[in-house]
């Protein structure tokens, strides 16, 4: 297949890039580095671009004709919540503009079949039994009104156009596939307490008294390569003859909660640190485990790499960036 990456020089997308490689692809990306990382994709054309711009629209649709692309995976976004709290407007701009561009430059080309980074974030505040897609959709911050509207606006152009759509929404994604394609954003759990590793600080456990068996909050986490193999499985499944759009969770249905998940990176670290709890943050659920029957019965796809794979992959990775530091 020739398939078109946004955002393939960031954590996931590099990681779905390289498996599209691997089985003999042809892959193009597009991405403004941003936050993404040459390096990550050597040897595969990227082509610069700040999706939001209305002048991508032109370029994007040359570009797929010229490299005669069949399929679009979509990964280009900004992901930070707290950030898009602050800026809105720009998180609007960046992500929901952006998708609008692509899926133009999309129409213009004859280019039918898309796979869209979606969010678990795009039900808000949910608490308890396995969440199916079904839930309902409530984001509670405008990172996670971003996806659901960019959810929306590809379920219309799939009835506008005839495209032919998946979207993915990620739980909590972790790990690393290889060392040079790992995430070291802070932004999230596995990095955040690795900060507080190297700084001699205890990690921070946000609140202790969750309606939960051990009263911290309770997730669901995803290995990246896991995450990657279902996007394989998605582009797969659409069709440029049969248009409509899908959704399905992508996570392994195991809840793990965060003072197990900090237990397990100390253990795997070596740091005899001992976790601190702090206040609570304010839009933390409780328990946000996936159900992942659809994804498992439409698409065969299951995860197949459990919590001590995802730790030691990213620590290592860790580590590993450290010494060259
Ligand atoms: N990492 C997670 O835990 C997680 C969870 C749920 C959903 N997601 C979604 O998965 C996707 C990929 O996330 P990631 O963790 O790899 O993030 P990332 O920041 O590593 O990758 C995003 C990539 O997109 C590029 N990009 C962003 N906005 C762009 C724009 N307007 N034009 C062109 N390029 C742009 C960035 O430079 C970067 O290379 C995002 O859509 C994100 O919202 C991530």
């Amino acid at each position: 297949m020739r398939i078109l990456v946004t955002g393939g020089a960031g954590y996931i997308g590099a990681h779905v890039v390289r498996l599209l490689r691997s089985r003999g692809d042809h892959v193009v990306i597009v991405d403004d580095l941003e936050t993404g990382n040459a390096g990550r994709v050597p040897d595969v054309r990227i082509e610069r671009l700040d999706l939001s711009e209305p002048s991508s629209i032109a370029i994007l649709a040359a570009l797929f004709a010229e490299e005669r692309i069949d399929a679009v995976l979509h990964f280009a976004a900004r992901k930070q919540v707290l950030e898009s709290v602050l800026r809105p407007a720009w998180y609007f701009q960046q992500n929901v503009a952006g998708l609008a561009n692509l899926l133009l430059a999309m129409e213009e080309a004859s280019v039918r079949r898309l796979v869209f980074s979606s969010s678990a974030s795009v039900y808000g505040s949910v608490d308890g039994d396995a969440i199916t897609e079904e839930a309902e959709t409530r984001p509670l911050n405008p990172y996670g009104e971003t996806k659901l509207v960019g959810e929306q606006l590809v379920r219309d152009a799939a009835r506008a156009f005839g495209l032919s759509a998946i979207s993915l929404r990620y739980f909590n994604v972790a790990g690393t596939g290889w060392p040079e394609l790992a995430d070291h954003a802070v932004l999230n759990l596995v990095p955040m307490v690795f900060e507080r590793i190297d700084n001699g600080l205890p990690p921070l456990i946000f609140g202790d008294d969750y309606p939960t068996a051990d009263g911290t909050c309770v997730r669901d986490y995803v290995h990246v390569l896991d995450l990657a193999e279902a996007h394989l499985a998605a582009v797969e499944r659409t069709d440029a003859g049969e248009p409509g759009h899908r959704v399905f969770n992508v996570g392994t249905g195991e809840g793990t909660s965060v003072r197990a998940m900090v237990q397990a990176i100390l253990t795997v670290s070596g740091s005899e640190l001992e976790a601190e709890v702090a206040p609570r943050r304010p839009g933390d659920s409780g328990i946000v485990v996936a159900s992942p029957a659809k994804i498992a019965r439409e698409l065969d796809w299951r995860a197949s790499r459990g919590l001590d794979e995802i730790v030691r992959s990213a620590w290592d990775a860790h580590v590993s960036r450290s010494a060259v530091a």
